[in-house]
């Protein structure tokens, strides 16, 4: 039975790194015979352009329809003066919210050969694997109320609700005290319970979740304190768990450890773990079309896709060692270059992986 996979390659840089990727993909889907299909569809400021909003009916009946879910980025500069509800932001967020699509797993892993290009000392971030587990279908990236609204004096108010319900947090909690069980076994709840309510309750289902996982050590940390550690002494995390807000910001942070955010992939997952893949790093409008963006992000997501949603460890696995032969012979694009390597375009670091594959 063949496995079907739509590609969302978006804006800016999308396309270049899907296509890589995609490259990447059909050469693994030769050599084992792993049976995948192939559809795209439009998500994003392309999307608006075409047909007037983010995220159409039709993509998003393909979108549920599909095994998996490739993505590569969505946004840019052109689509940034319209309505709220009609930015390309909104694409993705409806994608993840339609699909249920709450764990978002963000690994950052630095590779050795790219020690070097990490703006921390080697000795800071040398063999660095951490997993971060965000929830991303709550929280106050869309509890309601929500708005701009007109104050009786005439002043205009922004606001936000940081809500969480028992159950959202216990789902994320229950992924990530199970990805803990397969890594080092120790799991950091991050909130801000000093001051926001929404994570007294958070912090309080993790503790009693952990009864059920003696195996795990569960610590907890505030957020401010996290983003601290994660530059000071970030080998100190194995598995870390947050909300949606705080997740988008430390995941952030924690790519940059590795070198480049153009290093790190994304699964965001259902409960039956079908799944959206994506890099997470952005659109980057300023190198678009230059054929300058790293595609391994993108790569290491399909890889993840591969192992995740359809099943196929082995190929995954022969993907990520790939990446690995190809920074061992001193490839780089430009955001992971550093003195004595060569510098390789978009497509050459998406040739180069397809010719260790083998
Ligand atoms: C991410 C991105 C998104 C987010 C944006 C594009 C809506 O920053 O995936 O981290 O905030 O979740
Ligand atoms: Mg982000």
């Amino acid at each position: 039975m063949s496995k079907n996979i739509l590609l969302l390659p978006g804006d800016g840089i999308g396309p270049e790194i899907v296509a890589e990727a995609r490259k990447v993909l059909d050469r693994a889907n030769d050599l084992y015979g792993l049976a995948l299909a192939f559809d795209q569809a439009a998500v994003g400021g392309c999307s608006i352009d075409r047909c007037g909003v983010p995220l159409d009916d039709a993509t998003l009946a393909k979108a549920r329809a599909a095994d998996a879910i490739l993505m590569g980025a969505v946004g840019g500069p052109q689509w940034d003066g319209l309505e709220r509800s009609l930015r390309p932001e909104k694409g993705l967020l409806k994608l993840r919210s339609e699909l249920q699509l709450f764990a978002n797993l963000r690994p950052a892993i630095l590779y050795p050969q790219l020690a070097e290009a990490s703006t921390l000392k080697a000795e800071v971030v040398a063999g660095l694997d951490i997993l971060i587990v965000r929830e991303l279908t709550g929280g106050i990236y869309f509890g309601e109320p929500r708005g701009i609204r007109t104050l009786e004096s005439g002043e205009r108010e922004g606001y936000n609700t940081y809500r969480y319900a028992e159950h959202e947090i216990e789902r994320i909690g229950r992924n990530a005290f199970a990805m803990a069980m397969q890594r080092d076994r120790r799991l950091c709840s991050v909130d801000k319970a000093n001051v926001l309510e929404a994570t007294v309750l958070w912090r309080e289902v993790m503790q009693r979740l952990a009864a059920e996982y003696p195996a795990v050590e569960l610590s907890h940390m505030y957020v401010d304190n996290a983003a601290m550690q994660l530059v000071r002494a970030p080998k100190q995390f194995d598995v870390i768990v947050t909300g949606n807000m705080f997740g988008d910001i430390l995941s952030d942070a924690a790519a940059m450890l590795t070198g480049s955010i153009g290093m790190l992939p994304s699964a965001s997952l259902d409960k039956d773990r079908r799944g959206l893949y994506e890099p997470c790093h952005g659109s980057a409008p300023d190198i678009a079309g230059k054929g300058m963006a790293n595609p391994l992000a993108t790569i290491l997501s399909a890889a993840m896709m591969l192992r995740y949603s359809l099943d196929l460890a082995p190929a995954a696995q022969a993907i990520e060692a790939a990446v690995g032969r190809v920074l061992d012979q001193g490839l780089r694009t430009a955001d992971i270059y550093t003195a004595g390597c060569r510098k390789v375009s978009t497509a050459e670091m998406g040739d180069a992986v397809l010719a260790a594959l083998e």
